[in-house]
């Protein structure tokens, strides 16, 4: 059994600005066992990505404290891997520079010297990475000679140079067009079979939520918590032709349906429309005293 179980407990954030206070994130609590694959879904701005952001720890919490594996975590470390949701590779480097990067920062923090089977075992791993990422024809190229999915093929081979036990994806095909984001999705789904790493994915897709994970968690408009904790029963391995299963839709709708409940209902949009465009208060009033 892989390592890679993440306990999030309690954790909260507000972000305290010189002008404004906003309380992002909700005491949160939960579990991503090891190997399982979790989606965070939610409408924009409900704080999933300051939740990844903890996590990484690349951003300090306000409350509550995040594990890996029993131990405390709140730095970034070789233990996580994360793809960023916007292109984030070194555009000074090529492909091959970019995803052994990692691991020229966690050489320092070895506690050992590395033998040269050891480095040479590494060295293979990322040509390795590279190639299960379809890259081998592009390992010298540079990021701007890339394609956006080539590029986030990249990002994702970097996040698991150093073989993280958790992968934290953010948005990560957001940018890219429908074709390529499908095949991304497969690629996913490949590596994850293939090396079993814990991952924390979010979205705000839902059809991507429900094809690739075991479980999804649902999160309120902001301030962010959870709402829902919901199990994807779908057998795997999964194909694009899964999607259009009576369970895949049922699912889709059923979370669908969860965030459209967040939403305006209020009608204090339509209420401001009407007020700004309504022929009466648009005409400007005669004033007849005026010309008398
Ligand atoms: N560095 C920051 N400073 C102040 N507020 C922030 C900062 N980062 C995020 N926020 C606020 O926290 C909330 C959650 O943001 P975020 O986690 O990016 O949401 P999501 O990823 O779900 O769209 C938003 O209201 C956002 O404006
Ligand atoms: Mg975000």
């Amino acid at each position: 059994m892989p390592g890679g179980h993440l306990q999030i407990r309690d954790v909260a954030k507000t972000f305290i600005t010189r002008r404004t206070v906003t309380q992002a994130l909700l005491p949160t609590s939960f579990d991503v066992q090891p190997g399982e694959f979790v989606s965070l879904v939610g409408p924009s701005g409900c704080g999933k990505s300051t939740l990844l952001y903890i996590v990484a720890g690349l951003e300090d919490c306000s409350g509550g404290d995040v594990r890996v594996d029993d131990t405390p975590v709140s730095d970034p470390g070789p233990d996580r891997g994360m793809v960023f949701q916007n292109y984030t590779l070194f555009p000074w480097l090529t492909v091959r520079e970019n995803t052994r990067f990692p691991m020229t920062l966690s050489a320092n923090a070895l506690p050992y010297e590395c033998t040269q089977a050891e480095v040479r075992s590494r060295l293979d791993r990322i040509g390795a990475l590279i190639e299960l990422m379809g890259l081998a024809d592009f390992e010298h190229a540079y990021p701007r000679e890339l394609s956006g999915g080539m590029k986030q093929r990249a990002a994702i081979a970097r996040a698991l140079a150093n073989e993280p036990a958790v992968l934290l994806m953010d948005e990560p095909f957001g940018a890219l067009d429908a074709q390529t984001r499908e095949e991304m999705q497969e690629l996913v789904l490949l590596v994850r079979a293939h090396l079993q790493t814990t991952v924390l994915f979010v979205t705000h897709d839902v059809e991507e939520a429900v094809f690739l994970s075991d479980r999804i968690l649902v999160m309120s408009p902001r301030p962010g918590r959870l709402r829902a904790d919901i199990r994807v029963g779908l057998p795997v391995p999964r194909t694009i032709d899964d999607k259009l299963s009576h369970e895949f839709l049922r699912l889709k709708r059923e979370i669908s349906a969860m965030l459209h409940e967040g939403r305006d209902t209020t009608g204090a949009r339509d209420t401001l429309l009407r007020r700004m465009f309504s022929q009466d208060e648009r005409k400007p009033q005669m004033n007849t005293d005026e010309h008398s």
